[in-house]
């Protein structure tokens, strides 16, 4: 029986990988740009870390993770996101010690049991940022600013809405949680079976329900905004302005409140109304108290992961035809004499940056030429017995059809 990738899992082949390819240089730019360091970290970590900072009662944690035993007995956890693993590594290798502020960035997959659909894998991709050691406004709005320029240098800017909104501090959603709780209890018989759960372990999450009659029940319910401190209402007024001042459109949604627990004051997502279900395609937000929650000082921290499958079909979308790189030249060979030049030529070439295509097969000139044509190749270097005596090989302008004699020492000066 032929084997299959795993359920939920998915290859990524040419032409589609110069999509990819595109996105992260575009990505790694911008990071750049604005001082961030590339970091890797392990996709496997003790599932304690995720338990701890993502949240036990969340979607990923009950349900979603890779977990399994490693053969010493510990438990651990295929990485459900990227943000945990960043903080675990910033941590332990004492990266506060060494400057107040890190910036760091991250590419590689993620893995999350859900039940795949158009958007939704179980082993999918993000891009993700993450800035360390600034409680200022200003650092939520530089992450986000960041995060739609690079949509827009994407050119997708028309496909993304921006959300935010902010859930203040842990003790604040406290008190928020307990409200909720009290609005919706008198309505617990109408809710869906997933939120009936969720009212005793995470009603945050009603909010985000997709049934159209929690969707009613919840119409009403207070907001979370109204349940954070005055300073956490200084900080987000401050955003908003600043974002304003950028010229940066955004909506606030009050209802916006992220599916994992670490999360403190604002909190953003990058929405499309063009992939269906699937309407987030980054998202991300600031978490003060995490780095503290597994085990380091007080450091504060915001930032976004992308989702790279939802990005990349939004830019099928809007880029139907996409380019493929293609060699520069195709070296074709002609009788057997022939084939250790063309084959010495082929490196040199290479040697010399030039991107080039080579058949080892002996083949008639007229399949070569076919095989050429494929490649995409401008331009093919034809190496025959004859020409080669005088030093010489032929270069076929493959569009014009055209051949012209070159010495065979001139030919990279030429190309
Ligand atoms: P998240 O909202 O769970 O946040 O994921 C970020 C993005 O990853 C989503 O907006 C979506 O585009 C993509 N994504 C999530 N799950 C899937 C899936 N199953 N299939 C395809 N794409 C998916 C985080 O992961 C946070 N770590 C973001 C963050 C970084 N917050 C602060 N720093």
């Amino acid at each position: 029986m032929q084997i299959r990738s795993v359920k939920g899992f998915h290859d990524i082949l040419s032409p589609e990988i110069s999509r990819w390819h595109y996105i992260e240089k575009i990505c790694r730019e911008v990071f750049e740009l604005y001082g961030y360091k590339e970091i890797r970290t392990p996709h496997l970590e003790y599932t304690e870390l995720f338990t701890r900072s993502i949240g036990t009662t969340t979607d990923i944690v009950e349900k979603e993770m890779y977990t399994f035993q490693d053969r010493d007995g510990s438990s651990v956890t295929l990485r459900p996101e990227g943000t945990a693993g960043v903080v675990r590594s910033f941590i332990e290798h004492h990266l506060y010690t060494k400057s107040p502020t890190h910036k760091l960035y991250y590419m590689g997959s993620m893995y999350r049991h859900e039940r795949p659909q158009k958007g939704r894998y179980r082993g999918f991709h993000q891009i993700g940022a993450e800035y360390l050691g600034s409680y200022a406004p200003g650092a939520d709005v530089e992450t986000i600013y960041m995060l739609w320029n690079i949509f827009k240098l994407l050119e997708l800017g028309d496909y993304i809405k921006i959300e935010i909104n902010s859930i203040g501090t842990s003790e604040s959603r406290k008190k928020y949680k307990k409200a909720l709780k009290a609005f919706l209890q008198p309505n617990t018989k109408d809710l869906c079976p997933n939120c009936k759960r969720k009212l005793e372990t995470n009603p945050l999450r009603i909010l985000d329900c997709k049934n159209e009659n929690c969707k009613k029940i919840t119409e009403k319910a207070p907001l979370i905004i109204d349940f954070i401190t005055e300073e956490s209402k200084k900080h987000f007024e401050e955003v908003k302005n600043l974002l304003s001042t950028l010229e940066i459109t955004y909506t606030v949604n009050y209802k916006l409140v992220r599916g994992l627990d670490y999360y403190t004051e604002t909190v953003f997502e990058f929405t499309t109304d063009k992939l269906g279900a699937q309407n987030a395609v980054a998202a991300g937000g600031r978490y003060n108290e995490l780095v503290e929650m597994i085990g380091g000082p007080k450091v504060p921290a915001v930032g976004f992961a992308i989702g790279m499958e939802r990005t990349v079909l939004l830019h099928k979308l809007k880029f139907k035809e996409w380019k493929e790189s293609h060699p520069k030249v195709f070296v074709a060979w002609l009788g057997n004499k022939t084939y250790t030049t063309a084959f010495m030529l082929t490196q040199t070439l290479r040697k010399k940056g030039i991107p080039v295509e080579f058949g080892h097969e002996s083949k008639s000139l007229k399949s070569q030429l076919k095989k050429a044509n494929k490649s995409k190749a401008p331009f093919t270097l034809i190496v025959g017995e004859e020409e080669l005596e005088k030093g010489i090989v032929k270069l076929r302008d493959m569009e014009k059809g055209i051949e012209t004699n070159v010495q065979i020492d001139k030919i990279t000066e030429l190309l």
